[in-house]
């Protein structure tokens, strides 16, 4: 099957409940072409607990007037049969599928890049746009695109952050005042760790910072080389803070790039 959209094309796939982060992804993608494809797809293959698949939040109306407002020219809300006609033939996100975000969520990026790369084949669209937010999500679809020579290019956008620095995130409006409050460790130890002169002052200043608040429960925090994504080393040209944990019941992530030369 393939959709009969309007040429060129940026595409900006979601799983809904749409707030302002992804509206910014919506605005940076029409800087490139005039048709705006917005997908709302709750992707199951990439959730490897069906009740977080379950309670995941769902609200077609709100996000397609959403969408409209930030721009949109198509919004497309396929149903699982759509997409997965058949058994579909997984993507296999290799060893970094079970690093960091994949460790506790096995087979997770196998179901993002399974079902990004279906949405590509049924839209291919010449622009992809994805947000920095989710680092290892990004990193995994540049590599699927290069890797298979899909022939989309893919921009990224930078994160959105709340006044006080929170980054934007659906999960967000599920932490009370007080977690919200607490949730703030997070960013105000990424934007410490970047003013750091070297990688080992910036890892020292990101756990420290992060230890300091009782209600985070970290999962990691760890600087990587975001060109590679390995452990950075003290000749990584492009360090990146990754941090991930839980605050009240609700898991939160981030990321910040170091200081130009923190890792030198
Ligand atoms: O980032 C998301 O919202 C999802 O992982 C994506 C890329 C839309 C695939 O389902």
């Amino acid at each position: 099957m393939n959709l009969d959209l309007k040429h060129p094309m940026a595409f900006v796939p979601t799983m809904g409940a749409l707030h302002p982060g992804h509206q910014s992804l919506i605005k940076i993608a029409k800087t490139y072409a005039p048709n705006i494809l917005v997908s709302i797809f709750v992707n199951p293959l990439q959730f490897e607990n069906p009740i977080d698949l379950e309670k995941y939040p769902r609200d077609l109306a709100g996000d397609i007037e959403k969408a409209e407002g930030a721009g949109a020219t198509f919004v497309w809300a396929p149903t699982v049969e759509e997409i997965y006609p058949d058994q579909p033939q997984i993507i296999s996100a290799g060893e970094l599928g079970n690093k960091f975000e994949g460790v506790h969520r096995f087979g997770h990026f196998d179901g993002v890049l399974t079902v990004v790369k279906r949405l590509f084949d049924l839209t291919a669209p010449e622009f992809a746009i994805f947000g920095e937010k989710d680092f290892q999500q990004l990193f995994l679809i540049k590599r699927m695109v290069r890797d298979l020579n899909i022939p989309i290019e893919i921009i990224t956008a930078p994160i959105i952050r709340e006044r006080d620095g929170l980054a934007m995130s659906s999960r967000n409006v599920r932490l009370s005042e007080k977690g919200r409050n607490a949730a703030l460790v997070i960013s105000r130890a990424l934007s410490g760790a970047a003013t750091q002169q070297n990688l080992s002052a910036a890892r020292k200043a990101l756990h420290e910072t992060l230890a300091s608040e009782k209600s985070f429960a970290l999962d990691y925090a760890e600087i990587i080389d975001a060109d590679t994504f390995e452990l950075a080393t003290e000749s990584t040209m492009k360090p990146r803070a990754l941090v991930a944990g839980w605050v009240e019941d609700v898991r939160l992530i981030d990321n910040m790039a170091m200081k130009p030369g923190a890792g030198i």
